[in-house]
């Protein structure tokens, strides 16, 4: 694995754009695999920036997201589709039928990730970008999920809709249920690009460079994908250095 120590959060998501940038100057119809949370909202910016600025194009681009959660859609702003669209679709000449997330609405949910399953098999992401959790999560596979898993749903662990409660008004509006990418839909990915910043990341992070390829920590698994590369901030770099 490679690993890119930056002095601050704004470093890190300037690299981890020009990184996604030069896959789409490189190839106009890529497909982007993009990840929700805090950690990319810089990435974003600088792509939007970029995009103004110098006019890199997205009219051809595809995206598929990582996960949704059980219950939301469009018109929930805590759902991951209005969060993909207000912190980057929407800044970007990206057409919106390009974009793919799970529907969080879907009445039958195995057929759902099945269906998610098939379309990742035509869309293989060029460049997957990743945030990770403080327990070593990727998406929102948790510690013990199988390595060879595809799309599914899970219940989320208490520490995971701790994490995610800072989001929602109260820790009682938090979905219980995700729809994630497996950790093989991951693993497929050409390119990985994991991102991490601030302490609290700290211990993962050593998880996922230094520590044993375990499902205790499901992102240590990409130590075993043959291009992935960690852009983190010093703070979550404090346990590799
Ligand atoms: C988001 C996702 C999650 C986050 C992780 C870190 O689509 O799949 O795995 O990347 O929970 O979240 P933040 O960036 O908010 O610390």
């Amino acid at each position: 694995m490679k690993v890119i120590i930056c002095k601050d959060y704004e470093e890190m998501s300037k690299k981890a754009a020009e990184t996604i940038i030069a896959v789409v100057k490189k190839n106009p119809s890529a497909v982007l695999g993009l990840a929700t949370g805090s950690t990319p909202i810089g990435t974003y910016s600088e792509m939007i920036r970029d995009h103004k600025e110098n006019g890199t194009s997205y009219k051809g681009v595809k995206t598929v997201n990582l996960d949704e959660y059980v219950g939301l859609d469009i018109n929930s702003d805590q759902s991951y589709v209005y969060f993909m669209r207000h912190n980057l679709f929407y800044g970007l000449d990206i057409d919106l039928a390009n974009t793919h997330i799970e529907n969080g609405k879907a009445e039958d949910k195995e057929a759902e990730c099945r269906k998610y399953d098939e379309l990742l098999k035509t869309l293989v992401q060029d460049v997957q970008v990743l945030g990770i959790g403080s327990n070593g999560h990727i998406a929102f596979n948790e510690p013990f999920t199988p390595f060879d898993s595809t799309t599914h749903v899970v219940d989320l662990t208490e520490n995971t809709i701790k994490d995610n409660s800072r989001l929602f008004k109260s820790i009682d509006e938090v979905p219980r249920q995700a729809f994630t990418m497996g950790l093989k839909n991951i693993m497929d990915a050409k390119k990985i690009l994991i991102l991490a910043n601030g302490k609290n990341k700290a211990k993962a992070v050593y998880g996922l460079v230094k520590g044993e390829v375990t499902t205790e920590v499901p992102a240590s698994i990409l130590q075993k994908h043959p291009d992935c590369t960690l852009i983190c901030d010093e703070e979550a770099a404090a346990l590799i250095k």
